[in-house]
């Protein structure tokens, strides 16, 4: 597989640090990328995880690297190994590495990598990505199947506003908006065709240690 190209000039998003690239991966790559999820979910099964105070997050999650990030009743965290199959998570794909060295401008690798999937309900409250040793790197995300509103926020105060995020686009939470506060207000049913089933999946690439 070739090196990712070099990206255009992101769009802009009001607030700097907060890259976006709308259908920067062609629907080749998208079903490539879907291909490995399946793949990583065969080994390490999408599971519902609880927050600290017990409630089931809506989206269901694995990961892939040689870290995962959970969250129990013990709180929010790194781990090497599949809560439910005590297993290592998956490698990450090369894919992914490509798409990260030619977008997120760090000299570092990830060494996590969510993967987030939401049936037409799910949501996600705006949050921060704090569970990161060092927050020089940015965390990149990409997203895949149906749209959603992703809500966006300075780290501090500040109003929110949104954007749609559509299958193939690519985000980049960097800078000063690498703390920028962040979340999922809905999932617009129905409207890509890249997963038979529907839903959406978001994968998020973070330098967790
Ligand atoms: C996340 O913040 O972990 C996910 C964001 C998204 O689904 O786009
Ligand atoms: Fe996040």
């Amino acid at each position: 597989m070739a090196d990712f190209p070099s990206p255009p000039a992101p769009v802009p998003t009001g607030l700097d640090g907060f890259l976006l690239w709308p259908e920067l991966l062609t629907l080749e790559q998208q079903k490539q990328i879907v291909d490995h999820v399946r793949q990583a979910v065969r080994l390490a099964p999408l599971y519902r995880p609880v927050t600290p105070g017990g409630r089931p997050f809506s989206v269901r999650m694995s990961n892939w690297g040689p870290l995962g990030w959970v969250s129990d009743k013990n709180g929010y965290r790194y781990q090497p190994l599949h809560p439910q199959t005590n297993q290592p998570w998956p490698p990450l794909p090369a894919l992914l590495l490509d798409i990260w060295r030619a977008t997120a401008n760090h000299p570092r690798l990830p060494d996590a990598c969510l993967i987030n999937f939401y049936d037409a309900e799910a949501r996600m409250g705006l949050h921060q990505d704090k569970d990161e040793a060092d927050f020089s790197a940015p965390v990149l995300s990409i997203s895949l199947g149906d749209s959603a509103i992703f809500r966006y926020a300075p780290a501090g105060d500040g109003p929110s506003r949104t954007v749609k995020l559509s299958s193939g686009d690519v985000c980049v939470l960097g800078g000063k908006a690498r703390l920028a506060r962040h979340g999922i207000d809905r999932i617009l049913d129905g409207t890509s065709q890249l997963l038979p089933r529907g839903g959406r999946i978001n994968l998020t690439m973070r330098v967790a240690q």
